[in-house]
């Protein structure tokens, strides 16, 4: 976790821990403005990644916490600089579901981290059970899903799908696939402040 702790403002950590509600959205949209200027995938930065994610969600008339959950499902990216111009990209497995759930779990419901967490194993799930996503992924996705693990063995299937989020889970990463349309033009991040809000503790 040392690039992880590089990388988080210390008005982040501060905020999210102590501040008032309007305060941690604030925090963490500025740190997402900030962190979110490079590329994950081939085609998108990371915020226009959250931000078309986000849209997804609401296109499908997801419900806030769904939404809010979709805009922040990749903060582990952010927070251990995860992108295309560093060394290792795509060479290491940095668990990014795991860390961004994990960091947001104190502040967030479990109905906004725990799909968070559940969005990498919602792709192998996926990628297991649906011939056809594996082909559609894209070239980043398809090179991190070995890293990931590969397909489920049944039993990990068994219990991916007996845990109560997993449909959010599988409806989060489609979005999650759909987001990585270059030049797509999206409402920003103001828009989803109230949704975001509304999932604190
Ligand atoms: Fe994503």
């Amino acid at each position: 976790m040392a690039a992880m702790s590089a990388l988080v403002d210390p008005t982040l950590a501060t905020d999210l821990a102590r501040g008032t509600p309007p305060q941690k959205v604030d925090a963490l949209f500025a740190y997402m403005r900030r962190r979110g200027q490079s590329f994950y995938d081939e085609s998108v930065t990371q915020l226009q990644h959250a931000l078309q994610c986000a849209r997804q969600a609401e296109l499908a008339a997801a419900d806030p916490v769904q939404v809010a959950a979709a805009l922040l499902h990749d903060l582990g990216h952010f927070l251990v600089d995860e992108h295309d111009e560093t060394v290792d990209f795509l060479n290491e497995d940095l668990v990014h579901e795991e860390v961004g759930a994990s960091y947001l779990q104190p502040c967030f419901i479990e109905r906004l981290t725990e799909p968070v967490r559940l969005h990498v194993p919602a792709k192998r799930y996926l990628c297991t059970t649906d011939a056809a996503y594996y082909d559609a992924l894209s070239r980043a996705s398809k090179r991190s899903f070995q890293l990931q693990g590969g397909p489920l063995s049944a039993a990990e299937q068994a219990e991916f799908e007996r845990n109560p989020h997993a449909q959010d889970a599988v409806r989060l990463r489609r979005w999650d696939d759909l987001a990585k349309v270059e030049g797509l033009q999206t409402p920003g991040l103001e828009r989803y402040r109230e949704a975001v809000q509304s999932c604190l503790r």
